[in-house]
């Protein structure tokens, strides 16, 4: 069977790949010519784990066919980006462009058009009956099928999704949409809904959103128990998650949520709440208490140190996330220009995101090739993003390496009694005070 996947970036491309395969052959689609070449000399064009042997294979056995027109594809997936406008709204222009795109292409067979790109209630219809009901088209039907797969995670939640929503108004389509998943799956096929376009549209903005909300309301618990002696948020999140209707997962305290999803979509979501006339009140309190929730280390750090004045300041980790060479949104950025501003010689090291890094600052900070390097000789080292390679980082390491060891732990991955007890002066989101502190 053949499917064609329009728009090859962090979505589109694990889409592709994951299909091909597992057999089918696919036709990528990415007007940025760049990016295919990438693809086609077998090159990951972003880090994913996983993806650059997906890519190798496929490409290798000629299941993943680059910019090649093909007529017979039944399944047409739209991966494009839906980037933010300027007032947090949502920009459909990629969209529509694929849409119109795919509309002309030329198809012997009957097309299923599936829009994965994250889109606003209303969108997937709007296509249908704007660009591919205006004419014969070969009896193109659209369904909306959004897309849940976390980067760094990609490949794993593509082949193994916990649900699969399928959103649409055309029966016979959305069965032969879910017959695709189910042969996809196999034996693993997880629950799949079928609802309308404008329950799957939301039901992805709601996930995010839900997501989202679960993180900072922790983050602002985490707040309240920093104030709180003896009080700790890694025990609060602990007790409460063992309520199942609480549920365990997100309730990691730390900088804050950043991303190329949780921003935009909720973003997104408000937007598209204001023009409904809603006044989504909660949404707004989630947006806000990330926005300030990066402040946390610098604070801590200034308590600790004072001045930054042509001080060293090391900082591990810059993708917003671990395994992922993505900054969109990262927490990273707004501490690090921070930092910069109060005059701190900054250093840094991600194990992924560097080149992304450079592109940001420039000559404004210094580039570690290691941890070792981006901590020695500073007088305060701030944890941003918990890749593994940092949770096995000993106090013995920032003991000897350190001009002065102050650790900020904006992930809570070190444990704060051995830190502490070491001789570290150890700073964390959601730690109290304990009750000798400061005597
Ligand atoms: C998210 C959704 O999880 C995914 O389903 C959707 O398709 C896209 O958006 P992703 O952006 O890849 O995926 O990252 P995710 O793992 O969800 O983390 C988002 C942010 O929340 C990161 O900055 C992460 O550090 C932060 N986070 C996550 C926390 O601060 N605490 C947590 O407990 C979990």
């Amino acid at each position: 069977m053949n499917i064609s996947v329009y728009g090859l970036g962090r979505v589109g491309l694990v889409t592709a790949v994951c299909f091909a395969r597992k057999g089918y052959t696919v036709f990528g689609f990415d007007q940025n010519v760049q990016l295919i070449e990438q693809i086609r000399r077998h090159e990951a064009p972003f880090h994913e784990p996983h993806l650059a042997d997906y890519i190798n294979e496929t490409v290798r056995n000629r299941r993943l066919h680059l910019n090649e027109e093909n007529s017979e594809s039944e399944f047409i997936f739209i991966t494009v980006g839906t980037p933010s406008t300027s007032d947090g709204g949502i920009d459909l222009s990629q969209v529509k462009r694929a849409a119109a795109k795919i509309e002309l292409a030329p198809s012997t067979v009957k097309r299923i058009i599936v829009v994965k790109s994250t889109v606003i209630p209303g969108t997937a219809r709007m296509l249908a009956d704007t660009i591919f009901n205006k004419v014969p088209n070969n009896g193109a039907k659209v369904c909306s099928n959004p897309e849940f797969l976390r980067e760094g995670n990609a490949i794993q939640d593509t082949e193994f999704p916990d649900r699969i929503i399928i959103g649409g108004d055309d029966h016979a389509a959305m069965q032969k949409l879910e017959g695709l998943y189910k042969d996809f799956c196999g034996q693993r096929i997880p629950p799949v809904v079928q609802t309308t376009f404008e329950n799957a549209e939301m039901i992805k903005y709601a996930s995010n959103a839900f997501l989202a909300t679960k993180i900072s309301f922790i983050n602002c618990l985490a707040g309240i128990a920093s104030k709180t002696q003896n009080a700790d948020i890694k025990s609060i999140a602990n007790g409460i998650g063992l309520d199942p209707r609480i549920g365990d997962k997100f309730l990691n305290a730390g900088l804050g949520w950043g991303g190329s999803c949780f921003p935009k979509d909720l973003d997104a979501l408000l937007a598209y709440s204001k023009k409904v006339r809603y006044d989504a009140l909660i949404l707004k309190a989630t947006r806000d208490t990330n926005k300030r929730q990066w402040k946390t280390a610098v604070t801590y750090a200034k308590a600790a140190l004072g001045s930054f004045k042509n001080k060293k300041i090391s900082v591990l980790g810059l993708a917003f996330k671990p395994d992922t060479d993505d900054m969109r949104e990262a927490v990273s950025i707004r501490i690090i220009n921070q930092l910069v501003k109060m005059e701190a010689n900054v250093a840094v090291f991600d194990p992924a995101a560097m080149n992304t890094a450079r592109k940001i600052w420039g000559k404004k900070v210094t580039y570690a090739k290691d941890p070792q390097e981006c901590v020695k000789g500073s007088y305060c080292c701030i944890l941003a993003t918990e890749w593994d390679e940092f949770r096995i980082l000993e106090p013995h390491f920032f003991l000897t390496q350190m001009a002065k060891p102050i650790l900020v732990d904006g992930r809570r991955v070190y444990d704060p009694k051995r830190y502490r007890n070491a001789g570290i002066k150890f700073f964390a989101i959601g730690l109290g005070p304990v009750q000798d502190d400061g005597k």
